[in-house]
């Protein structure tokens, strides 16, 4: 497994292409009321990223995925398909996930947001999923192996009474979308990956309220739980420091609420 280890030159692409990938989650925000569809959101999402921010959005296209923003309600797991017959109500918990490409580098992230006021049980799933990320945020330094993430996310993940889903992971990132190496979000074999300095990848758990099993759906991409319970999930973009790692997605808010921060010292 080659895995590339970027220099202060790339970095500095990658925190612009991450920087612009976050702005977007907070600029749709305040739209992310009942009564929108999930349509409107993405063609809001597009035309900022287009227009406002001359960004490329990489989902469109990729694998022929139909839009510029996936958008994942309720039971969808991830890769929901934005849609003018998906109307948010009272009650929904949603997925936006943004990528972007700014001058050839890549920046991935993604967050929920509750439309207007949910039940304990989603309001407490959606906190597990942030949690989850940051669990594993705080696990990354050089030197450790890259399944210590996982081993992380799944303890904090169950202890909570919510499943680990296995399908998906993170990914390595920088000049292509997906690359190596893949992030367990639980403890399996890691192929004796250890982490070392300039290491680029996303951590993106998702974490559903019911069984861990998913299933795809007949369109090629929504994919679901399989027992239909709400799905939760957060994602950043890493890159591993001499010291910890750095959150190059991180938003203003969440520096503010001072869980994480941009520079983790995790030695
Ligand atoms: N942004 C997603 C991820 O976190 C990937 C979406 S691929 C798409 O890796 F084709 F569905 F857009
Ligand atoms: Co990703
Ligand atoms: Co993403």
């Amino acid at each position: 497994m080659s895995i590339p280890l970027r220099k202060e030159d790339e970095i500095i692409k990658l925190r612009e292409a991450c920087k612009l990938a976050s702005d977007v989650l907070v600029m749709i925000e305040p739209y992310v009321k009942a009564g929108i569809t999930t349509g409107e959101l993405d063609r809001i999402c597009h035309e900022y990223m287009v227009n406002v921010q001359k960004t490329i959005p990489a989902p469109l296209n990729y694998h022929g995925f139909p839009k510029a923003t996936c958008i994942s309600l309720n039971e969808v797991v991830c890769h929901g398909i934005p849609s003018d017959d998906k109307k948010l109500k009272d009650g929904d918990i949603v997925n936006i996930d943004i990528t972007v490409i700014k001058d050839g580098y890549f920046g991935d992230n993604s967050k929920m947001y509750i439309v207007g006021e949910t039940n304990i049980r989603s309001q407490k799933l959606v906190e597990a999923a942030q949690e989850a990320l940051y669990v594993g945020i705080r696990t990354v330094k050089p030197g450790i192996r890259l399944n210590e993430i996982g081993r992380a996310i799944q303890k904090y993940t169950e202890a909570q009474g919510f499943s680990v889903v296995r399908e998906y992971c993170g990914h390595g990132i920088g000049t292509e979308f997906h690359c190596d190496p893949q992030v367990l979000h639980y403890y399996a074999d890691d192929g004796g990956v250890i982490l070392k300095e300039g290491m680029v990848f996303t951590i993106e758990p998702m974490i559903n309220a019911g069984k861990k099993e998913v299933r795809l759906m007949g369109d090629g991409w929504t994919v679901k739980t399989k027992d239909r319970s709400h799905s939760a999930q957060y994602e950043h973009q890493i890159v591993v420091t001499a010291t910890g790692c750095e959150v190059m997605t991180i938003r203003e808010e969440e520096e503010k609420a001072g869980r994480i921060s941009r520079i983790m010292l995790n030695v």
